[in-house]
């Protein structure tokens, strides 16, 4: 089966509305930081990637009056809920494998652990990676999200990490 790409992903019309709306340069600068964890750390680059990039995809933009309102934020953000639904539904139409799917959603689901109730959470290796790589690339008061980058360079860097994953997995899955 063909891999479903980074660059196939950014090209539908539901990635390119979310992704764009929570910052695709901090979605890209992610999924960068993941390839270089999980490749680190002997986890998935494929999965690592796809989650990386997708992991804000379902955020919604919280304002009152013209202002991010960070109360409303926290008391009532389910971004990583929403987003981890989006993804799957996403990557199930773009014909991504179920189990591929699933674990993409759920690193999605727990690569922040701000909307869920105190407590200690056992993360897997995948999810670790994406949690780390999002954290990586985090700057204070949300600017992470404004971040602009242009179009062209995003679809050149999203095409030259998918060679990378491609690459990796062939001889991950060899060795
Ligand atoms: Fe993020």
């Amino acid at each position: 089966m063909q891999r479903v790409t980074l660059a196939t992903i950014y090209s539908h019309p539901v990635a390119k509305k979310y992704v764009v709306r929570a910052g695709l340069d901090h979605a890209i600068k992610t999924a960068l930081t993941a390839f270089d964890i999980a490749l680190r750390e002997n986890v998935d680059t494929d999965l690592a990637t796809k989650a990386a990039f997708l992991h804000d995809i379902g955020h919604y933009q919280w304002y009152r009056d013209g202002e991010w309102d960070f109360y409303s934020y926290k008391e009532n953000d389910i971004h990583a809920i929403k987003g981890a639904e989006r993804a799957h539904k996403l990557l199930i139409r773009l014909g991504e494998g179920r189990k591929a799917a699933k674990e993409i959603a759920l690193a999605i689901l727990l690569h922040t652990d701000s909307y869920l109730p105190e407590g200690q959470l056992q993360l897997d290796p995948l999810q670790q990676v994406v949690a780390r790589a999002d954290e990586a690339n985090e700057e204070a008061a949300g600017v992470h999200h404004y971040r602009e980058i242009p179009e062209d360079t995003a679809i050149v860097q999203l095409q030259s990490l998918d060679q990378h994953v491609a690459a990796t997995e062939v001889q991950r899955k060899t060795s």
